[in-house]
């Protein structure tokens, strides 16, 4: 990527600042007590923990987490390899570009809100083939599948991704357990949406840019499933919109700290007692920043609406049901084109 080209650059009002505020930032929750073999035995401290995920889910959306379980070694692992594999020759990384046909695998052409990305991508699935339906349009039951496309180099690419994913599922479903607790429902009540997963995991690398004031690494957005866990390495550049205000506000890197933001799927779930929130990354002109999100998403059979056990007269239900896989398909299947209107968008199913 050389010079700016007129198809990165964001319209003024989406522009970074440059000069960002370093504001007090999202929560850091210590995740130490529930890790231990006698966590059974600290009920307080459970307790304690599932009140900083609550608070932390309605004031923010977003909240880092340490002591999280996730072994140092795997995240390296993934970290040393999506190096090598970004630093291949652009020919060589485009014989696992995705397309129309399977949307898996290399992309350095993705747009957000319309706006070019200043990044490339390696997107993989957790579960392998993934099923989903063929077409976003609802008449249709076909299903189909998608699968994995891995690179030739570098070789241990395949087992570091792999591996890692297996690592991070374990800390996504505990958080998902907190997250049911918050709400005041069983820990294991969202487990089931997750069996036939469609959970996919990314390897960003945004590379410097000449001018980093028009161009962002992803442009503002909110994540579409249920939860992420990101991986970012010492770089920075992540912006969360903070729901006070709506100012932008730096997420800068923690020493092996994870962090969580809620996705659409949760706001739906949760009738909107937490919400997800708008998120971008801003590039920079010197150097490199890699980072890894872990998108937790459900089923594609899964029906996204309010829980049950949230609702009542007072509190009817803000959305009509959607099916997560005819979502999801839509959107995945539009980045390939440039879109004259925003993509579908959980607002789409608000009552
Ligand atoms: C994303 C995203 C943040 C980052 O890929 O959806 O928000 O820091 N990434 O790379
Ligand atoms: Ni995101």
């Amino acid at each position: 990527m050389g010079e700016v080209d007129p198809a990165f650059i964001q319209h003024p009002e989406h522009r970074p600042k440059l000069s960002i505020i370093e504001a007090e930032g999202i929560p850091l929750i210590d995740l130490s007590a529930i890790n231990s073999p006698n966590s059974i035995s600290d009920p307080e401290a459970m307790e304690r923990i599932v009140r900083e995920v609550g608070n932390a889910c309605k004031e923010w959306g977003f909240f880092q987490v340490i002591n999280h379980g996730v072994s140092s070694d795997k995240l390296q692992k993934i970290e040393a390899s999506a190096k090598k594999f970004f630093a291949l020759p652009l020919e060589e990384k485009r014989k696992i570009r995705r397309d129309l046909n399977n949307v898996l695998g290399y992309f350095d052409t993705e747009n957000t809100k319309n706006i070019r990305d200043w990044k490339e991508v390696f997107d993989f699935d957790v579960e392998d083939p993934t099923l989903v339906p063929a077409s976003p349009d609802p008449e249709d039951d076909e299903e189909t599948e998608w699968t994995n496309q891995w690179p030739k180099y570098p070789p241990e690419m395949r087992e570091a991704c792999q591996e890692y994913a297996r690592e991070v599922e374990k800390l996504a479903l505990k958080l998902m357990g907190l997250i049911a607790l918050s709400l005041g429902l069983p820990e294991d009540r969202f487990k089931g949406y997750f069996k036939d997963q469609t959970t996919r995991i990314r390897l960003n690398h945004y590379p410097p840019c000449p001018s980093p004031e028009l161009a962002l690494g992803v442009g503002r957005h909110k994540d579409g499933g249920a939860l992420t866990v990101l991986a970012q390495d010492d770089v920075g550049g992540l912006e969360v919109k903070r729901k006070t205000d709506g100012e932008w506000v730096s997420v800068n890197p923690t020493p092996n700290a994870y962090i969580i933001n809620l996705g659409d799927t949760l706001q739906v779930w949760s009738n909107e007692r937490y919400e997800s929130t708008e998120h971008r990354v801003m590039v920079n002109s010197e150097k490199e920043r890699f980072s890894i999100p872990y998108f937790l998403e459900p089923a594609h059979y899964t029906i996204i609406k309010p829980l049950e056990e949230l609702i009542n007269e007072q509190n009817p239900a803000k959305y009509r049901p959607y099916s997560w896989g005819k979502f999801t398909t839509h959107r995945k299947l539009s980045n390939f084109k440039k879109l004259n209107v925003e993509n579908i968008q959980i607002h789409d199913f608000r009552i």
